[in-house]
C-alpha cells in the first residue's frame, strides 16, 4: 500500500431511532437509492484504497446492501451504539495503512458531494493534521458547534453540551472527518464519555488533538450538500434538494421540463438531448431515455428504455423491462411490463402488455390485453412485425402473431397466427329486420294503456 494511501470509514450503526422505523436508517431512499447508497458512491469515487462500513449487530440487510453495490468494502461491527467516537474505535482494526488519511464520513448525509470530500482529503494530506467539513446552518438545532479563531479550529462542541453563547455559533459540523492515520490510535484513547449524552463523540477528536498540538482546519460547503438526515422531515427536505439537483443536471444536459418541479427523477435516470418531459412525471431507478424522446403529462416509468423520438404518455404506466423502440407510441391508459415495442410500433389507448414483444411498425388497437398470467406462470406473447391488433382483443398467452397478420376486434385469440392472415375469434353477429321497432311499438301501447286507464 502507497503511504498516502486513504482509508474511508463509512459509519452507519446508529439505531436512528428519530426515524421511528423497522428499516435501518440509512436504507432510507433519496432519489430511488438508499442514503447510504449515495455516501458509498461518494466515498468510493475517490481514491479510497478501501471502504470500511461500520454496522451495528444484525444489521445484515445494511452490509448486504454495501457489498452488492461497492467493491472493495469491508465491515465492522460495533458492538453497542456508543456514539460515533466508538464506531470509529470499531472499524480501526480495519485501518491497516498507518501512513496515509482515514475519512470519516456518517451515513446519513446523502447529499455529500465527492469533490468536497476529495477536497477535505487532500488538505489532509499536505496541510492539517485534522480536516472537518463545516456549513452555515439556518437553524442549528442539534448539530455539533464548530469553534475557531481564525483559520484553527479548536472544537466541535455538541448542541446539548453548549452553552448558549456557543449555540448562537451556527457553523456547524457535517460530519465528514478526515484525520492522518499516524495520529488515530492516541485520538481513539483520548474518548471519553464524559458529557451530557454519555457517549464517545467522534467530535472531541478536534479538542484532543489540538490540546497535544495537532493542526485543524475546516473546509466549508453550503447546507444543502451536507444537511443530516435523522427524521422523516429531513428525509423529505433532503429528497427535494436532491431533486432539484438532479433536474439542473439533466437540463443542463438538453432536457426541456415543463414543469420542472413536478418531475420527479432518480439517482441514475438518464436523458438523451432534446428530450421534453411534460407535468407531473415519474422516472423510477433504471431508466434510459433517448434523444428526442417525449414523455407526456402523469406518466411513470420504472426500469425501462425509451428510444430515440418515442413518444410516451399523457398517462401512460411504463414497468419494469420495457424496451420502446425508435419513434414508437404508447398513449394514454397503457401498461407495459417486460415488453419489448420495436421501432415505430403503436399502442395508444388503453391497453396492458405483458411478457410480450411488439414487432416494428405493429399496431395494438385500444383496450387489447395480453393474458400473461394463469394464476402459477407467465407466459409470452408474440406480436410480429407490422401486425393489425383490433380493438378490444384479448391475447391469450402463450401465442404468436405472425408478421403482418390482422386480428379482427373483440378477438380472443388463443391459438397462434400465420403471417399475413385475418383471424376473427368471436361471436357472430346476427341482425333481426324490424325488431327494435316492433319492441318499441309494444312497450309504448302498454304505457299509453297504463297512464290513461288507472
Ligand atoms: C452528529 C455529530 C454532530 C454533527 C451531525 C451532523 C457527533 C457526536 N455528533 O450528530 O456534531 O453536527 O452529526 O449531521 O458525532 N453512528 C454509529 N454509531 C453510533 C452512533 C452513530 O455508527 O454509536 C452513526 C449513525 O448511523 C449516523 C452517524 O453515525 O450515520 C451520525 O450519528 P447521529 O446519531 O445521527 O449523530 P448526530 O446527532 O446527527
Ligand atoms: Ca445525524
Amino acid at each position: 500500500m502507497t503511504s498516502n494511501a486513504l482509508t474511508t470509514v463509512i459509519l452507519a450503526a446508529g439505531k436512528g431511532t428519530r426515524m421511528k422505523s423497522r428499516l435501518p436508517k440509512v436504507l432510507h431512499p433519496i432519489a430511488g437509492r438508499p442514503m447510504l447508497g449515495h455516501v458509498l458512491a461518494a466515498a468510493t469515487g475517490l481514491d479510497s484504497a478501501r471502504t470500511v462500513l461500520v454496522a451495528g449487530p444484525g444489521m445484515d440487510d445494511v452490509a448486504e446492501y454495501a457489498r452488492a453495490v461497492a467493491a472493495n468494502v469491508s465491515i465492522a461491527i460495533q458492538e453497542s451504539q456508543l456514539g460515533t467516537g466508538d464506531a470509529a474505535r470499531a472499524a480501526a482494526p480495519q485501518i491497516a495503512d498507518k501512513d496515509g488519511v482515514v475519512l470519516f464520513v456518517f451515513g446519513d448525509t446523502p447529499l455529500v458531494r465527492r469533490e468536497t470530500l476529495a477536497g477535505m482529503v487532500e488538505r489532509c494530506r499536505k496541510e492539517s493534521d485534522i480536516v472537518i467539513l463545516g456549513f452555515e446552518a439556518a437553524d442549528p438545532t442539534g448539530y455539533g458547534r464548530i469553534v475557531s479563531s481564525g483559520k484553527e479550529v479548536n472544537r466541535i462542541v455538541e448542541h446539548k453540551d453548549a452553552s448558549e453563547e456557543v449555540r448562537a455559533i451556527r457553523l456547524c459540523f457535517g460530519g465528514p472527518m478526515a484525520v492522518r492515520a499516524a495520529h488515530l490510535p492516541a485520538l481513539l484513547a483520548s474518548l471519553t464519555n464524559d458529557n451530557a449524552q454519555g457517549e464517545y463523540y467522534l467530535t472531541d477528536f478536534v479538542a484532543h488533538g489540538r490540546a497535544s498540538g495537532l493542526s485543524c482546519s475546516a473546509v466549508i460547503c453550503p447546507e444543502s450538500d451536507i444537511q443530516g438526515v435523522n427524521s422523516r422531515a429531513d428525509l423529505a427536505s433532503a429528497e427535494s434538494v436532491m431533486q432539484k439537483r438532479l433536474r439542473t443536471v439533466a437540463m443542463a444536459g438538453g432536457v426541456t421540463f415543463l414543469d420542472p418541479e413536478t418531475v420527479y427523477l432518480s439517482h441514475d435516470t438518464s436523458f438523451g438531448e432534446d428530450v421534453t418531459v411534460g407535468q407531473n412525471v415519474v422516472f423510477a431507478p433504471g431508466c434510459r431515455i433517448a434523444s428526442g424522446a417525449t414523455i407526456k403529462a402523469f406518466s411513470h416509468l420504472e426500469g425501462a428504455d425509451i428510444g430515440e423520438g418515442a413518444e410516451i404518455g399523457p398517462f401512460a404506466r411504463i414497468r419494469p423491462g420495457t424496451s420502446v423502440g425508435r419513434k414508437a407510441r404508447i398513449g394514454n391508459f397503457v401498461e407495459t411490463k417486460k415488453a419489448k415495442i420495436e421501432d415505430g410500433a403503436k399502442i395508444n389507448h388503453l391497453s396492458y402488455i405483458g411478457d410480450a414483444r411488439v414487432g416494428a411498425g405493429a399496431n395494438v388497437g385500444a383496450g387489447t390485453i395480453t393474458c400473461n398470467y394463469d394464476g402459477y406462470n407467465k407466459f409470452f406473447t408474440d406480436i410480429g412485425a407490422g401486425v393489425f391488433v383490433g380493438s378490444n382483443s384479448s391475447l391469450v398467452a402463450p401465442v404468436k402473431i405472425g408478421d403482418g397478420a390482422y386480428v379482427g376486434s373483440g378477438s380472443v385469440v388463443t391459438k397462434d397466427i400465420a403471417p399475413d392472415a385475418l383471424a376473427v375469434a368471436r361471436g357472430k353477429q346476427f341482425d333481426k329486420p324490424g325488431w327494435a321497432a316492433a319492441f318499441r311499438a309494444k312497450n309504448e301501447a302498454a304505457k299509453q294503456k297504463k297512464s290513461s286507464g288507472e
